[in-house]
């Protein structure tokens, strides 16, 4: 059979499982777990296409369905409005408290329905059922969720393990193009870091997970779920060794923020891999640029961010959250690479050097 799963154990919570397979059996995956009342949240692009089929396949395994609730498609969605919303709906509906949230959807429904589960009566049984890649190879591991502020995005949240996250490739079918290679920017990211088999099955798929061939999606989100995995066990509530799934995303949150968010994630993460694979020939005397340019056009990823002003892009830098209040005598920390598969973290970067990395992936 193609694709497979990886068992996921973090310690403070019961270990589960990531099912990751094409025309994924749902009733047998959710079967594992005593079924019960349940309801499916999902949004309003995936829910027309995909909800029936898994809603029928849970009331096969035994579960009874008390609602679904579909919000709007859009990082929108991930606000306290229709948190409360969908709080209303799963206490209007009588959702008990062993009751299970379904989150079908991208990274969104994922965050927004975490954080519902992880609150709802204190907290209920949560299944991520993640349809877009990003959410399949990133935001359903590791059990970060939560919602956006207007003063900033993931400003409020909680650490919730799911009973199960399980994804059926044919959901990938229906995403759109662009939204792929958004998850494919954050599997280029983890196979850099990773090395080995992976960073070799980068170069044997990502072209044909482009073209949604199965076994090639199944191969790098496995090894991408693998990788998360691995390191948020190590260092679960975010320590120091998960710092490095931030590779490339200093530059990336600077170049999104200065750009009012118009920019997609994946493609400042891409521009930002880059910077910092310039900084790191510059810092740490490695040449990785090449390699990079090679995986992301691979990945239709571009190679270079919109002009725009690179002292927006320092500053809004400085306001990321990630930034400890140590860091003030570097001025800015950066994941680099001494090499593919051996990221150092925490490395002093002066404005200086940032502002010469950052325009040269800016477009003149
Ligand atoms: N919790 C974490 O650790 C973590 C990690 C990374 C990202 N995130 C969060 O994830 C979110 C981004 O996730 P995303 O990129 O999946 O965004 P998303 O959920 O908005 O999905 C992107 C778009 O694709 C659509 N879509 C999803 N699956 C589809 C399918 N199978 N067919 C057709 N359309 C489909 C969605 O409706 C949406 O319009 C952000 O809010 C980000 O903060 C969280
Ligand atoms: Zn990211």
């Amino acid at each position: 059979m193609l694709a497979g799963s990886v068992t996921v154990d973090t310690g403070s919570a019961a270990p589960y499982e990531v099912c990751v397979a094409p025309s994924l059996d749902l009733a047998a995956v959710s079967g594992a777990l005593p079924p019960g009342t349940a309801a499916i949240l999902t949004d309003s692009s995936v829910g027309p296409l995909h909800a029936d089929a898994v809603s029928g396949a849970l009331v096969e395994a035994g579960w009874e369905i008390s609602e679904v609730v579909t919000v709007p498609a859009g990082e929108v969605s991930k606000s306290l409005a229709v948190y409360e919303m969908v709080l209303r709906r799963l206490a209007a509906a009588g959702l008990p408290r062993d009751g299970t949230l379904f989150a079908l959807g991208g990274g969104v429904v994922g965050d927004l329905g975490g954080f519902v589960a992880s609150s709802y009566m204190r907290g209920i049984n949560l299944v991520q059922l993640p349809t877009s890649l990003l959410a399949m190879v990133d935001s359903s591991v590791g059990g970060k969720v939560g919602l956006d502020l207007p003063e900033g995005k993931n400003l409020v949240g909680a650490f919730l393990q799911p009973q199960l996250v399980a994804a059926n490739l044919d959901w990938l079918v229906t995403l759109p193009d662009r939204e792929l290679s958004q998850g494919l920017a954050e599997v280029v990211k983890m196979g850099i870091l990773s090395g080995g088999s992976f960073f070799d099955d980068l170069g044997k798929y990502l072209g044909a997970a482009r073209d949604r061939d199965a076994e090639a999606l199944g191969a790098l989100i496995l090894d991408s779920v693998r990788y998360k995995a691995a390191v948020v066990t190590e260092d679960e509530r975010e320590a120091g060794l998960r710092a490095v799934l931030n590779y490339g995303h200093t530059v990336a949150h600077g170049l999104e923020a200065a750009a009012g968010y118009d920019l997609p994630h994946g493609e400042a993460v891409a521009v930002g891999m880059l910077a910092a694979a310039r900084l790191s020939k510059d810092k740490l005397g490695s040449d990785l640029i090449g390699a990079h340019r090679d995986l992301l056009r691979e990945a239709g990823l571009p190679l270079t961010a919109p002009a725009t002003d690179v002292e927006a892009v320092l500053g809004a830098m400085g306001r990321d959250k990630k930034r400890r209040s140590s860091d003030e005598e570097g001025r800015y920390r950066f994941v680099l690479l001494e090499e593919i598969g051996n990221p150092v973290h925490g490395v002093p970067v002066t404005a200086a050097e940032a502002r010469s990395a950052i325009g040269s992936i800016l477009e003149r």
